[in-house]
């Protein structure tokens, strides 16, 4: 089957309004938290991603009716559960591992295909799992998928080894009908959990975020379904503000609060960017350009590691040497070498360089990066291997001498809403084509 492609041609700068909606990283969760309802729920504001699809064809798999009209989905869950997630759905998103919990609750057994996601590291499952078994579930790792039984689960003391976004979301999803309080520390505690632990609240979940990455959760007998509207993404919103920026243009991002993007508009300004923000939208210029950064990935509230890839792109366009130190996933920076193609001067190293040494500092894992501006960019042809390096080719593209045809559209399209509409709506010379 003929697979898109983008063909992207120089543009100039690229100008105009971006609304975004819902963050993909929280919708998803919500449709899961949604199955646990006594009744249908709504989610607002929601992205067109693919992640979304992927959710809903999973969860009317398993006897659940999805709904979308417009923005909103309604999730109305089934009578019956079914309890096995089919393999179809291998590796194709990370959500099936946050249903194990909701399916031993609906129905005391579960199976999910092996999870997938972005080849950005190993990304293994086994906070998920640990968590399950100290609630009481009976689980089996195989090769083809995760087994899990339980007759009910209980309340447990868990300790996260590191603040797992996924791992988080499995314990608040499993503990809120789980018998008896349990206590999770070392919490992630980004604003997409956060906004999931509110969503159960409102579905009548009682949980209680604590100071120090604690929250403690004490299980209810049921749920009801509930309505919310997203906060707007994040991650989309700093990458269309960094696509104003890259091309000396100016994008005005309209429907994420400033108080989802402190660090990043920090980060930003500190190169020499200059915001104006209101209560309804925030723009970024650059009239005098840009000065490189040293800076370096974490957790909540820290620079996260999404807001990576097109900072490392913005970086070739800044006046001299700036430092990267990813240090979430080992293996993120995977999609370098598709830059260096397109012109972009990134050397990459395992040590640790910019910030404190990391987790990943005795392995292998190239994780650290130093980038000289500015570099000439030139068009290539390029594979795109992941959500967020997929859009800091565009970006690459954007500012490059030529034409550049970017391979991989899906994994954009995975995670930003309607994509090619929103570049083109800025000037960007965006055509797809079959390749
Ligand atoms: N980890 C383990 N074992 C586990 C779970 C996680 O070792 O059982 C490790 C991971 O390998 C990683 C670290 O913990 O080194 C953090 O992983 P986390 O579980 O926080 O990531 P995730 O839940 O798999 C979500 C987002 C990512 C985002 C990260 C960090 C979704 C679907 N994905 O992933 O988003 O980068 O949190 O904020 O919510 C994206 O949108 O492009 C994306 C990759």
């Amino acid at each position: 089957m003929a697979e898109e492609a983008w063909k992207v041609e120089p543009s100039g700068p690229l100008r105009g309004d971006i609304h975004v909606r819902g963050s993909k990283n929280a919708v998803t969760k919500h449709m899961v938290a949604a199955m646990l309802g006594e009744g249908e729920s709504t989610i607002r504001n929601a992205p067109e991603v693919g992640d979304v699809e992927i959710t809903g064809a999973m969860l009317e798999a398993l006897g659940h009716t999805v709904e979308r009209t417009g923005p909103d989905i309604t999730v109305s869950p089934g009578a019956v559960t079914e309890p096995r997630v089919p393999r179809a759905f291998t590796g194709l998103n990370r959500i099936p591992i946050l249903m194990v919990g909701p399916l031993l609750h609906l129905t005391g057994e579960a199976f999910v295909p092996l999870v997938g996601g972005d080849p950005i590291g190993r990304r293994p499952v086994d906070f998920h799992v640990d968590a399950l078994r100290a609630m009481g579930a009976e689980v089996e790792v195989g090769d083809t998928g995760i087994a899990a039984r339980a007759s009910r689960l209980y309340g447990a003391r868990i300790d996260l080894p590191y603040p797992s976004v996924g791992a988080t979301e499995t314990v608040l999803m499993t503990a809120v009908l789980a018998e008896g309080k349990t206590v999770l520390r070392g919490a992630a505690m980004e604003p997409e959990v956060v906004e999931l632990a509110l969503f159960l609240q409102r579905m009548g979940a009682h949980i209680e975020l604590s100071p120090d990455r604690r929250i403690v959760i004490e299980g209810v007998d049921r749920l009801k379904g509930a309505s919310t509207r997203l906060a707007g993404d994040r991650l989309e919103a700093f990458s269309y503000l960094v696509a104003g920026l890259i091309t000396r243009g100016e994008v005005r991002v309209h429907g994420c609060a400033q108080d989802r993007l402190v660090t990043a508009i920090t980060t930003l300004a500190r190169m020499g960017a200059r915001f104006e923000i209101t209560d309804e939208w925030i723009t970024a210029s650059a009239p005098d350009g840009l000065r490189p950064a040293a800076v370096h990935t974490d957790t909540h509230p820290g620079y996260m590691t999404d807001w990576q890839q097109p900072l490392m792109v913005l970086f070739t366009q800044a006046e001299g040497m700036s430092v990267l130190h990813e240090t979430v996933f080992e293996n993120r920076l995977v999609y370098v070498p598709a830059l260096k193609k397109m012109g972009c001067e990134i050397e990459v190293f395992n040590a640790c360089l910019g910030g404190p040494a990391c987790r990943f500092h005795d392995s292998n894992s190239v994780h650290s990066a130093v980038v000289r501006g500015v570099s000439k960019l030139t068009g290539a042809d390029v594979t795109m291997p992941d959500v967020r390096a997929g859009f800091s080719a565009v970006l690459a593209a954007s500012v490059a001498d030529g034409t550049s045809t970017l391979r991989g559209v899906h994994h954009i399209e995975r995670g930003y809403h309607r994509p090619a509409e929103q570049f083109a709506s800025l000037g960007l010379k965006l055509e797809t084509v079959a390749v």
